[in-house]
């Protein structure tokens, strides 16, 4: 960690006075240093339902790194893949490494920076995510992230708005951007756009300038047509495959089980992109072992690839979320813009994390749910 400059004092000071149960000491004002070296969290112990999550005082806060931030959380969203770390996918991963901290999404201060930091300072309000496979989540009074994973926070979204944003707009965006790199006047088809992941990738792609047309459940038609969607069509109650006209140059698929996919690919354009969310490597790996696992879906993706170019002409993905700071920006200037938000049906304390993760187990609540940290 590095020796702050006086001007970041102030604020390192109101951090270390607010209401967190963390062990935060602060040096001479010459030489301001925060030695955040241990915080409340919530701790993974092994896999199992909500019950195995346990909130424990004391738990280590690493020393930064020169390109990390240390960020005080005010709020966390709940994402699928928490509650199905939690139940241990990607065990092949994570077993050799529990316990871990659950979480990606993060809201709130900077608290301290890593010596080649450039573009934050302490105080300053930020939004980010972290990458799929990082052990220290961010379900803590204090997370790291590096600095490539983390924006400013604009003043007129709320933490809790902001937390529920990047980690599905990061994959929203690499899909899009980085995969089938869509451009202003393409068709986009988002399969299960009633999401926090398909929701920001119709707000994106309209405010690329492409025609969208979804797939989602009858509750959120309005919704997706009110964000720019031309057509949504309710999964629930209409043949998708009779509903949806033309082909379209993208189709991100959200869904990913085998009738999504086959919709999906017919509905593309020969050179078109099908991308889906639910790519077997991790389920793989989980089942043969990483020596076995991984090599296996390599071979699965690229028979599928071969096949798909073969039969339908179209190119065949498996999209997983990345930081990109690009993105990050994009997605903080659409934000300010009030372009991009995904709705949040609600907040728990992070105490409650057990009953969060029920509730969402459950299908008790269908939307964002997002943890606050006070
Ligand atoms: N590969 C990656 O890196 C990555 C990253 C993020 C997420 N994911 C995965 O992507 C999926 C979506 O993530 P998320 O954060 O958007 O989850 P989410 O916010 O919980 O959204 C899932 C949505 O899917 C919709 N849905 C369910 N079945 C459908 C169907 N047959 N047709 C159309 N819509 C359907 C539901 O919307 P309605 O209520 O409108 O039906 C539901 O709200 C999850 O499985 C997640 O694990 C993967």
């Amino acid at each position: 960690m590095r020796i702050l400059k006086p001007h970041n004092v102030e604020p390192l000071r109101a951090l270390c006075n607010s209401n967190c149960s963390s062990n935060v000491k602060l040096f001479d004002k010459r030489f301001a240093r925060t030695l955040v070296t241990s915080c409340r969290a919530v701790v993974l112990p092994r896999f199992g339902g909500p019950e195995v999550l346990e909130v424990r005082s004391n738990v280590e806060v690493p020393q930064l790194k020169p390109n990390e931030v240390l960020v005080r959380a005010r709020a966390v969203s709940i994402n699928p893949l928490d509650t199905r770390m939690r139940s241990g996918y990607g065990r092949s991963l994570f077993e050799p490494l529990l316990p871990l901290i659950l979480g990606r999404d993060i809201s709130g201060e900077v608290a301290a920076v890593g010596n080649m930091v450039q573009s934050l300072s302490v105080g300053q309000e930020v939004f980010g995510a972290l990458h799929p496979t990082a052990v220290r989540g961010t379900y803590a009074d204090y997370a790291i992230l590096a600095e490539d994973e983390l924006t400013p926070k604009p003043a007129s979204v709320t933490h809790v708005e902001a937390s529920a944003i990047p980690f599905a707009a990061l994959t929203a965006w690499r899909a899009l951007k980085s995969t089938a790199r869509i451009t202003e006047g393409q068709r986009l088809l988002v399969v299960g756009g009633g999401g926090a992941v398909g929701f920001s990738a119709i707000q994106l792609a309209v405010a690329a300038g492409c025609h969208v047309a979804t797939t989602c459940g009858g509750e959120s038609v309005d919704r997706l047509l009110a964000a720019g969607a031309e057509q949504a069509v309710d999964y629930t109650a209409e043949d998708v495959e009779l509903a949806i006209k033309g082909k379209f140059d993208a189709v991100l698929d959200t869904i990913g089980v085998p009738e999504t996919e086959r919709i999906g690919i017919n509905l593309l354009k020969r050179g078109g992109h099908y991308m889906t969310l639910q790519g077997e490597a991790a389920y793989l790996a989980d089942k043969y072992g990483v020596t076995v696992g991984i090599p296996l879906a390599s071979a699965i993706l690229l028979k599928k690839q071969l096949q798909y170019r073969y039969s339908h002409g179209i190119e065949y993905w498996w999209t997983y979320m990345r930081a990109d700071s690009d993105g990050l920006d994009e997605i903080r200037r659409l934000s300010e813009a009030g372009k991009l938000k995904v709705p949040v049906e609600k907040t728990f304390p992070i105490t409650q994390v057990r009953e969060a993760h029920e509730a969402k187990d459950k299908r008790l609540i269908p939307g964002k749910v997002v943890l606050e940290v006070d």
